[in-house]
């Protein structure tokens, strides 16, 4: 495994393996992976000739109030991690990905703005800029993210159709630890109390596919379960619980054939998200 942290240089190297006729899978990480992340390169490891990872916590994502700082990092445990299915990690640095002089940035209106997006004003800026940016160094054929991030996900994929680039983009399902908690890097933030509470998302999921398979149809009664099974936990706060198209993030009144169930919890300080596909 190549290690590479030149943006330019990596830009290079992929050039000459496209040049070979070598098909690029690419998988975008903030590091600390799990076995979430490592879902998503095994899959690039089947599907592709090279797999490319990428490292690198996103200034451009994170609220001023968020976590940046304190965000999870180990690159020497993620680099071992890697090793067995990844060609190339590309590990850039702030000032390689954003120079002094950088001023453009990638908007997906609407999508943008709902949601986790309304909570976290900026955040899926960042995500498109930085995704954009990836993709203009990497030319990915292939580039994997998971469903835990339903709404990036969603975004990411507006935003190549719009701009026709040329990657397809592959949705994995979410990794989830045994109790149902959703894989991801923030867990490390929980306290032993808070990790039995967090466990309560997922249920409250579940709550939701089980009242839709009985015949549930009206989402504010099925969002005010989820509400009140929620609660019950002392330390969670409920930042959001919605029901939408899982297309376009608008809002569903009534269960449609599918619908796209996401929440967004505080246990304690961190800020966790989850959500479930319905299908009628
Ligand atoms: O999902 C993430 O880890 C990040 O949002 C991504 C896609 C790597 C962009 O920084």
């Amino acid at each position: 495994m190549k290690i590479i942290s030149s943006p330019q240089l990596l830009q290079e190297e992929i050039i000459k393996l496209k040049r070979k006729g070598n098909t690029i899978g690419f998988v975008p990480t903030m590091g600390y992976l799990h076995d979430g992340h490592l879902s998503l390169i095994r899959r690039a490891r089947k599907d592709c000739d090279v797999v490319v990872v990428s490292i690198f916590v996103n200034p451009l994502q994170f609220g001023p109030r968020e976590d940046l700082k304190k965000y999870p990092r180990n690159f020497k445990k993620d680099s071992a991690l890697c090793k067995k299915y990844t060609d190339i990690l590309f590990y850039p640095n702030v000032r390689e990905m954003y120079p002094d002089d950088f001023l453009t940035e990638i908007e997906v209106n609407k999508l943008s703005n709902v949601l986790c997006g309304a909570s976290r004003p900026g955040h899926f800026k960042g995500v498109a800029t930085v995704v954009n940016k990836l993709f203009n160094i990497i030319f990915p054929d292939m580039a994997y993210f998971g469903q835990k991030d339903a709404q990036q996900a969603v975004i990411i994929k507006k935003m190549v159709k719009d701009l026709n680039i040329p990657a397809d983009i592959k949705v994995m399902p979410t990794v989830r630890e045994k109790d149902g908690l959703a894989m991801s890097s923030r867990n490390s933030y929980l306290s032993r109390q808070e990790r039995g509470d967090a466990a309560v998302l997922y249920r409250s999921l579940i709550l939701a596919k089980n009242m839709v398979k009985k015949g549930a149809t009206d989402s504010n009664k099925i969002i005010s379960k989820m509400r009140n099974l929620i609660l019950n936990k002392k330390s969670a706060k409920i930042d959001y619980i919605s029901i939408v198209n899982p297309e376009t993030l608008d809002p569903l009144k009534k269960m449609n054939k599918q619908a796209l169930v996401l929440l967004a919890v505080f246990v304690g300080k961190t800020r966790l998200i989850d959500n479930i596909l319905i299908r009628r």
